[in-house]
């Protein structure tokens, strides 16, 4: 298999490979529309390492997510960086109530209880980055106290770096706070909105972890379940492709952002995760077409 190129994470100085992976889709939660298959998890975590993809992003929020890296991967715990996020409810045992939606705290109580709880449940005495979910804003994180005790954590060996997951306009003022090592940001061709505030992070010094880098993927599950591919078809993008398939592109495209260190994607089925690694390994698009592609998005746009 073709070999992953590395970035560095920022300040972090940790050498990411420009694919990670999204650990999302592996909850595995009653009533979510896709229910994992015995062995599964198993199969899909130990590709992803044996493809030699060396960042994996999780959350307390993702089900089994945490769980399946704990019980699968947790022996192979050299082989990879491993990203969660704090401030999501901790103690949820069921993992069908744990979910995004549900109120976040960042006190220091819920912060402690839910780092705690990740290393637990992944078999890990460290996390390499932890990150703040759904981008509280800096006076609640203030008034909190909650990046002291991300601080104490990181002084304690829980945590090595401190991270936060968040979108515009927060993501600027995180940006300006200084205390962040590395921003989980959405983007991607057909989602552009952050894309200067990734060179923004980037020029600041932190590593940048995209999210949403193919856009959920094209096909039954991806494309038509949202408006946001007719953007593709608007831009003309298919006359760029030459000898690439879509997912290519996109992912491809993702890459080429120069201030992106790793894109952490998600997928549960084996053949897409090796389009991705060969896709990701070709690097960045040819400049000529990244740059007529970026005209006939803004154009389209
Ligand atoms: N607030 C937050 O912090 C937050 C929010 C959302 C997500 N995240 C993180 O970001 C990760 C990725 O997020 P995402 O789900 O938004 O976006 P994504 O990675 O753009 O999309 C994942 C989807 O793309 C499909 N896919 C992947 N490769 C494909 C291929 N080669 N061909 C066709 N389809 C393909 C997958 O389906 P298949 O399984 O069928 O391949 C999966 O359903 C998550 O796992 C999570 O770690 C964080």
């Amino acid at each position: 298999m073709a070999e992953l190129p590395k970035r560095k994470l920022g300040r972090t100085g940790l050498d990411v490979t420009v694919l990670g992976y999204g650990a999302m889709e592996l909850r595995n939660q009653e009533g979510y529309r896709r229910p994992l298959a015995p062995g599964q998890a198993q199969q899909v975590l130990n590709a992803v390492l044996d493809a030699g993809i060396n960042f994996i992003d999780t959350s307390i929020d993702y089900g089994e997510s945490e769980e399946n890296i704990g019980k699968y991967i947790s022996h192979r715990r050299g082989e990879y960086f491993l990203a969660s996020k704090c401030g999501c409810p901790a103690g949820v045992d069921e993992p069908s109530m744990r979910s995004g939606d549900r109120r976040h705290s960042y006190t220091r109580e819920n912060i402690t209880a839910g780092v705690n709880q990740s290393l637990k449940r992944m078999k890990t005495d460290y996390l390499d980055l932890i990150q703040f979910h759904h981008g509280p804003s800096p006076q609640a994180l203030k008034e909190e106290g909650s990046i002291e005790t991300l601080l104490e954590l990181k002084r304690q060996g829980k945590v090595r770096f401190i991270g936060s997951s968040s979108t515009l306009p927060t993501l600027l003022d995180h940006i300006n706070m200084g205390a962040f090592d590395a921003f989980q940001i959405p983007y991607s061709a057909l989602e552009r909105e952050h894309e200067e505030a990734i060179s923004q992070a980037a020029k600041a010094g932190a590593g940048t972890i995209i999210r949403g880098g193919v856009a959920r993927g094209v096909g039954q599950r991806g494309q038509g379940r949202t408006d946001t591919w007719r953007l593709w078809d608007r831009a003309r993008l298919d006359d760029l492709l030459g000898d690439m398939t879509k997912m290519e592109f996109i992912l491809r495209f993702t890459i080429s952002h120069p201030g992106m260190s790793t894109t952490i994607v998600g997928t549960l089925n084996p053949s897409h995760l090796v389009d991705n690694v060969a896709a990701a390994s070709k690097g960045p698009l040819p400049a000529s077409v990244y740059t007529e592609a970026k005209r006939r998005l803004d154009a389209a746009a």
